[in-house]
Parts: structure tokens; sequence; C-alpha cells
């Protein structure tokens, strides 16, 4: 379809989605919080188990701390950071009050503690955008994993994912062009032999966007910077803080 305006306002709001790092002092008003953030609550969760918290830090030198942890400035400043995280400390409860101990120490109940969360940031960054608003998902929070979940003050079997961002938009840069739709959907069978000649392309589309956006314009590509953030392993803390948590995954 070539007609965007005849598609719904919320599909122009997910085409039209870029993260938004720099924000106006003023806060996003407090009706309009809530309301996000019900709208992410409105996210499907797994067999209804709702296995995530969020915490909505407005302590300023509380932000600050996550700040540096998370190597971000821009938690200090936005107008609402929300840590989003797997938590299977509610479900354990909710167990206890049935004399039942879960068992809450799988990779698959794991698995489900990570994919319920990015539903409802997801559900509320597009909220947040519907009303003109932007974010910028911070996955930094997991630099330093552990001192974050004390600042905030979380038991074991909740552990954070990534934070969001949330304010008004003081800088909006263009949409960053995604993948071919075709190097992502596959009919009926998976088919890799299409990738060299698609990543090609979008190589020079994304060449072209980086030469060409507005702000920070540099030469390069898709592929060499993704080869070269992929040839280390990274976080590798994470496995002993989530063990940590009470998560052995067997
Ligand atoms: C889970 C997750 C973690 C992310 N972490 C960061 C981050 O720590 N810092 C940052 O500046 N952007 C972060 N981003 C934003 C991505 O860099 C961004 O979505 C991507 O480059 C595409 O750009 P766009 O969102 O403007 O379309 C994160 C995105 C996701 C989904």
């Amino acid at each position: 379809m070539n007609n965007k305006e005849s598609l719904s306002e919320t599909i122009q709001v997910m085409q039209n989605h870029v993260s938004v790092r720099k924000y106006s002092a003023d806060p996003i008003p407090r009706e309009h919080f809530m309301e996000i953030i019900r709208a992410g609550q409105g996210a499907p969760s797994s067999h209804f188990v709702q296995a995530y918290s969020i915490i909505h830090v407005t302590n300023q030198e509380k932000k600050d701390q996550i700040a540096d942890l998370a190597k971000n400035k821009h938690i200090k400043y936005c107008s609402d950071f929300l840590l989003f995280c797997g938590d299977l400390k509610r479900l354990e409860i909710a167990g206890r009050k049935h004399g039942i101990v879960i068992e809450y120490d799988n990779l698959e109940n794991f698995m489900v503690a990570t994919i319920d969360p990015a539903l409802v940031a997801q559900n509320v960054i597009t909220a947040a955008e519907s009303l003109g608003y932007g974010g910028c998902y911070i996955g930094g929070v997991r630099n330093n994993p552990g001192p974050i979940s004390d600042i905030v003050g979380l038991p074991d079997k909740v552990f954070p994912l990534f934070g969001l961002c949330l304010g008004i938009p003081a800088e909006r840069n263009e949409v960053k062009p995604r993948l071919p739709m075709e190097a992502i959907l596959h009919e009926n069978e998976y088919n890799e032999k299409k990738y060299l000649a698609l990543l090609d392309e979008y190589d020079q589309n994304m060449s072209t966007y980086y030469q060409e956006r507005s702000s920070n314009n540099k030469d390069a590509n898709w592929t060499e910077p993704m080869a070269q953030f992929l040839k280390d392993k990274r976080r590798e803390h994470m496995r002993a803080f989530i063990e940590s948590k009470g998560f052995h995954l067997d």
C-alpha cells in the first residue's frame, strides 16, 4: 500500500518510530503518564502470568546513580525513567497463597519473564509516541545489573532487563531504514540463500542514510558495525548475576 494516509494512526505511529534521546525539561503530564502505563498493561501475557514489574524511578538521586551505572546520561534528564524487570516473585507469593511452591527456576519460565516485559515496554513506548512523546530503551542497565538492582531494592526472582526513558522530544532523528522486508519475512520455509544480496542492498541504503541524516553523520553501513559488535562475547557477568537472583535454568 503506497497511500500512507489510508493507514490507521496506530500503524503510522509504529512506522514513524525513532528513539528519542533529547528531551525538553517539561515533564509528561501525570494523567498521560498513567494512561501510557495502562496501555502497557494491556499487552498480552504468556498464560497470563504477567511476569514483569516496572520500577518508575522518580527520585533524582537514584536516577543519577543509575545513569552512571548504566553509562547513559539520558536517564538523568528524561521526564520518566522506567526499569523493566522480569518478575517471578509475585508468582511465588501467588503460589504460597495456595500452599504451592512454584518451580520458577527453569529456562522456559525465565524466557516467559523476558518476553512479557518486552511486550509491555513496547506497548508503553508506542502509547507514548501516539501522544507525541518519545523514548529510548536502555540496555545499558545490564552493564551493572547488581548495583542497579540494589538501588531499587529488587528481591530474588526479580531481575532488570532494560530501562526505558520517556519524555517530550527536544530533538527527533529521521526514521532509520529497516532491513528489506524480504530479509525478515520468509514464506513457509526459512531461506538464508537470499541474505547476501539483500544485505548488499541494505548496506547501500544504510550508508546513504548515515551520510545524509541531519545529525551525527558518518561513513558506515550496517553489516560491518554489526560484525564488530558481535565478534566478542558481551556482558559475561550476566550469568553470575542471574544465578544470584535464584536462576540456574536447569
Ligand atoms: C532492548 C533495547 C535496548 C537498547 N539500549 C539502548 C541503549 O542502551 N542506549 C541507546 O542509546 N539506545 C538503545 N536502544 C535503542 C536502539 O539503539 C535503537 O532502537 C536502534 O538503533 C534503532 O533505532 P530507532 O529506535 O531510532 O529506530 C535499545 C533498544 C532496545 C530495543
